[in-house]
């Protein structure tokens, strides 16, 4: 409860403005809901799920095809809203965080559709908050997801360096995120 009340400040119309962290993530699978699971059970956060609109699509079909569509339209046109799928609506008082940590799968090297569509949509809104990212993927390396993230939050204080944790390393997130928690500093007030 101290810690929480230490983290405010009244801000300059006189409104408390918290170093609160939320924690956002997207998963087709499950591997990024773990992934989120285990890290607010690290810290204090509150915590979103993105959901895309459209439900009960596969897509791993047709060898990934649906998913590769759905990033390859966002490749093309990536300042139009029109290529970014759907997503369930979801609002957040941006004035409540000071930091936001991304928990997103990789497809074909970019950031997973629906994941890219949240950040379109609120992107601006995380100016100067610190934001951290883990990704997971199945072998692929992630700096394509670090470009997309960048690109979507142009205004954000990236923690470096995000985390990536492959499939075949979920049993080990818990540990893997209380290790990356340390290296990055993460801000101990918002614990
Ligand atoms: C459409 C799609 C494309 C993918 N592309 C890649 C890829 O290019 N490289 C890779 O290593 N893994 C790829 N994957 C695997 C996922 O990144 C990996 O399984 C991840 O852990 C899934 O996270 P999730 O369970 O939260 O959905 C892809 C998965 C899907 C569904």
């Amino acid at each position: 409860m101290w810690k929480t009340v230490a983290a405010c400040a009244l801000g300059l119309g006189m409104t408390a403005v918290c170093a609160k962290t939320l924690v956002v993530s997207y998963s087709f699978t499950g591997n990024a809901d773990r992934i989120a699971a285990a890290l607010v059970k690290e810290i204090k956060a509150d915590q979103i799920k993105i959901e895309p609109a459209q439900k009960g699509i596969d897509y791993a079909a047709n060898n990934y095809s649906i998913g590769s569509d759905l990033v390859g339209e966002i490749r093309q046109k990536p300042d139009s809203e029109a290529s970014y799928p759907k997503i369930d609506p979801v609002k957040v008082d941006w004035s409540q965080y000071s930091t936001v940590i991304i928990a997103t799968p990789l497809w074909w090297s970019n950031m997973a559709a629906s994941m890219q569509t949240f950040l379109f949509e609120n992107g601006k809104d995380m100016s100067g908050k610190k934001i951290g990212l883990i990704v997971t993927s199945a072998s692929s390396g992630i700096s394509g997801v670090e470009r997309d993230a960048k690109r979507l939050i142009p205004g954000g204080d990236f923690y470096s360096p995000s985390l990536w944790i492959r499939s075949s390393q979920s049993s080990s997130a818990g540990s893997m995120i209380a290790d990356w928690l340390k290296r990055i500093h993460y801000d101990e007030a918002a614990k």
